[in-house]
Order: structure tokens, then C-alpha cells, then sequence
């Protein structure tokens, strides 16, 4: 490489709607019950966008707001803004465009990217680049799902995973390249695509009567497979990251996990070698929000975190798409 100007992490924002969904709720809801759901997710509740008015691009623009007053900047400094979502507004205009235009990001291009639960470390690796190349000097990369808008209420098998939310975070460079993003194994397999999806709306059942009386237009996902899947390839991609960068269990200050399910993460950690202590948890508050839970956990962990500690970012999701990065933190607690 000819730089070795990296993209740090300079602001973390999230955002949660007021509305918790528990498992007691649920229960009323379909058959099911708090200890089936907490035993096999690690779940208690998540946060509902109840707001009929609200949807992905409004908690989009609440976190590049938040993002731009922490850092002390205006909105139209921003350069890019990138969206990983698989609950857009619409088709288009993008969500970016749309979060873009609500929080006055006004001199900002940007993008939606689709990768399921393993968006957010898509779109890190994606804007990062702009930022490491010296193309772009302000990045925001943000996740945000209101998956309450795809989860069919009546299906027990996927209700309870998910919740909605949105969090990111601004990259500028570090012309040092002591902090920020060091590395990445990013993956995908198309032939997993079965197993967890939603097929109505798009160019193959495109939406109808008979979409909708089938139900299409809801998640639909086969959590053995899955779940199989994903416990692998988490954690080999995690021990890779690792293993080709001379990390040892020491050497990592924290994993911060893709939180789907409880047992996902516990085996990343395990084959890691890394201890519970040193695991960013809080499914159990927010369950899956899909794109936003790993910068979800950055933000409530940010005063616990000191520049220089490694950071091994994990996820596995619907693709299947999966991955590591390792990053090196910049910030400062604040005061
Ligand atoms: C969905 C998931 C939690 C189910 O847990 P599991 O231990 O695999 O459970 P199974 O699917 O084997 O189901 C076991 C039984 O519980 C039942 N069950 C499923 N959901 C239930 C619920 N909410 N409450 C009570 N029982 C439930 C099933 O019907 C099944 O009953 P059966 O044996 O009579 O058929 C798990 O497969 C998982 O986490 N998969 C990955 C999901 C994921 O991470 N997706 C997002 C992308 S990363």
C-alpha cells in the first residue's frame, strides 16, 4: 500500500424507538412463551417504530444528526452517506437519499446497501475506502432496519427475533494509520439464500393479491440452516481475522458481535478465545435490528472504550453474506 491513512471511527450515534415489544406481549400474540424465547435467543424485548408516519430514513436522519452534533460539525460538511438496510423507505428514491434530505446533509451523495445482518460491516469496509484513498474527508456509514414493517406477527418462528433501530458512525481519516480499520474478511453465498429471505415485491413475484395471500411480503426463514451456518462461519471468520494478523485472545480489548441470537455469539467467543467480559451483549433489551446492532453496541459501549483497543466487528446473515473487521479505536470517553 502506498498510504497507510486508515478510516477511524470519530462519532457514534444511536437511535431507538420508545415502544418495547417483551415476550410477555408476545405471548399474547402467538404460542409462545419467555422462557422458550430467552433460552433459545438470549431475547427480552425489542423496540417497536409504532409511528405510522416513521419509517427507516427517519431514524436514518436522527443518526447522522446525532452523529454531526457530537463531532461539532453541520450536516453539509458530510461527503457520503451510506445506508445498509433490507427495509428501505421504498425501491427508490434510496433511504440515503431520503435521510440525506431530512437532516440536511444536502452536499452529501450516498447509497443504500443490502446485506442483511451483515450490513453494517458492508458498508464499513465500503465507505472506508473513500475515506482511507483521501477521496472523501467526511463518511457516514449507517445501519438502520425497521423490521417490524417485514415480520409477520403471526409466525412465532420470527416475531420474536427481531426489532427495529438505526445507529452508525462518521469515519475521517487517520494519516497515521495507528487507529481505525485495519482489516476485513467480507463473504457471501447466494446458494444460503433460501433459507432466509423475503420474496414478495421485487422483480420476480413483483407485489399482488396473491403475493400478499401468500405472505410474501414478509420475512420467511428456515432458522435451522441458518442458525447452523451461521454458528460456523462467524467464528471461523473471526479466528481468520485473527489468525492472519497475529492477534491473540489478549490482544483483543472487545468482539462485537451481530446479535441474532445468544448462542451465535457464544460460539464466535469461544472459538476465539475470547471471555464474556470482553463481549458487547445487548440482545437481550433490543433482539435482532439486523444492520444496526453492531454500531448499536459501539454506541452504548463508547465511554467504555480507549484509542488503541482492538476491536474484532462479527457478522453472519441472510445471503448469506458474513464477516469480520478489525479496527482499532480512536475515540476518547467522553468526559
Ligand atoms: C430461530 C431459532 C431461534 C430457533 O431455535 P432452534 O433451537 O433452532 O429451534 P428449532 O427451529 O429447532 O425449533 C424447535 C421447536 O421450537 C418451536 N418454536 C419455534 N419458535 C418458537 C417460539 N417462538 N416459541 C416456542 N416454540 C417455538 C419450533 O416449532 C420447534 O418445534 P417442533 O420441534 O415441534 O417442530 C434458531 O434457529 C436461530 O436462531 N436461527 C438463526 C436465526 C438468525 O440468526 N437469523 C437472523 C440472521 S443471522
Amino acid at each position: 500500500m502506498s498510504s497507510p491513512q486508515t478510516a477511524a471511527i470519530t462519532a457514534v450515534h444511536g437511535w431507538l424507538p420508545e415502544d418495547i415489544l417483551s415476550n410477555a406481549d408476545l405471548e399474547k400474540m402467538v404460542d409462545t412463551n419467555d422462557e422458550w424465547i430467552r433460552t433459545r435467543t438470549g431475547i427480552s424485548e425489542r423496540r417497536i417504530l409504532k409511528d405510522p408516519e416513521k419509517a427507516t430514513s427517519d431514524m436514518a436522519c436522527e443518526v447522522i444528526k446525532g452523529l454531526c452534533t457530537q463531532r461539532g460539525i453541520t450536516p453539509e460538511e458530510v461527503d457520503l452517506v451510506i445506508v445498509a438496510t433490507v427495509t428501505p423507505d421504498m425501491f427508490f428514491p434510496s433511504t440515503a437519499q431520503l435521510a440525506c434530505h431530512k437532516a440536511g446533509a444536502s452536499n452529501a451523495w450516498g447509497f443504500d446497501l443490502s446485506a442483511a445482518c451483515s450490513g453494517f460491516l458492508f458498508a464499513l469496509r465500503t465507505g472506508s475506502q473513500f475515506v482511507a484513498s483521501g477521496t472523501h474527508s467526511k463518511v457516514i456509514v449507517v445501519g438502520a432496519d425497521k423490521m417490524s414493517s417485514i415480520v409477520d406477527y403471526t409466525d412465532r418462528t420470527t416475531c420474536v427475533l427481531f426489532g427495529d433501530a438505526a445507529s452508525g458512525v462518521l469515519l475521517e481519516a487517520d494519516a497515521s494509520g495507528a487507529t481505525g480499520i485495519q482489516d476485513a474478511i467480507l463473504r457471501s453465498d447466494g446458494a444460503g439464500g433460501q433459507y432466509l429471505r423475503m420474496q414478495g415485491g421485487g422483480s420476480l413475484n413483483p407485489s399482488s393479491h396473491e403475493t400478499v395471500d401468500n405472505k410474501l411480503h414478509y420475512i420467511e426463514q428456515d432458522g435451522r440452516p441458518v442458525f447452523k451456518a451461521a454458528v460456523t462461519s462467524m467464528a471461523d471468520v473471526s479466528y481468520e481475522i485473527m489468525e492472519r494478523n497475529g492477534l491473540t485472545a489478549d490482544d483483543v480489548s472487545w468482539l462485537v458481535p451481530h446479535q441474532a441470537n445468544l448462542r451465535i455469539i457464544d460460539a464466535t467467543a469461544n472459538r476465539m478465545g475470547v471471555g464474556r467480559d470482553k463481549v458487547m451483549i445487548n440482545i437481550e433489551k433490543y433482539g435482532n435490528t439486523t444492520a444496526a446492532t453492531i454500531p448499536l453496541c459501539l454506541w452504548e459501549w463508547r465511554n467504555r472504550l480507549t484509542p488503541g483497543e482492538n476491536l474484532i466487528l462479527s457478522a453472519f446473515g441472510g445471503g448469506f453474506t458474513w464477516g469480520s473487521i478489525w479496527l482499532k479505536w480512536a475515540m476518547e470517553p467522553e468526559a
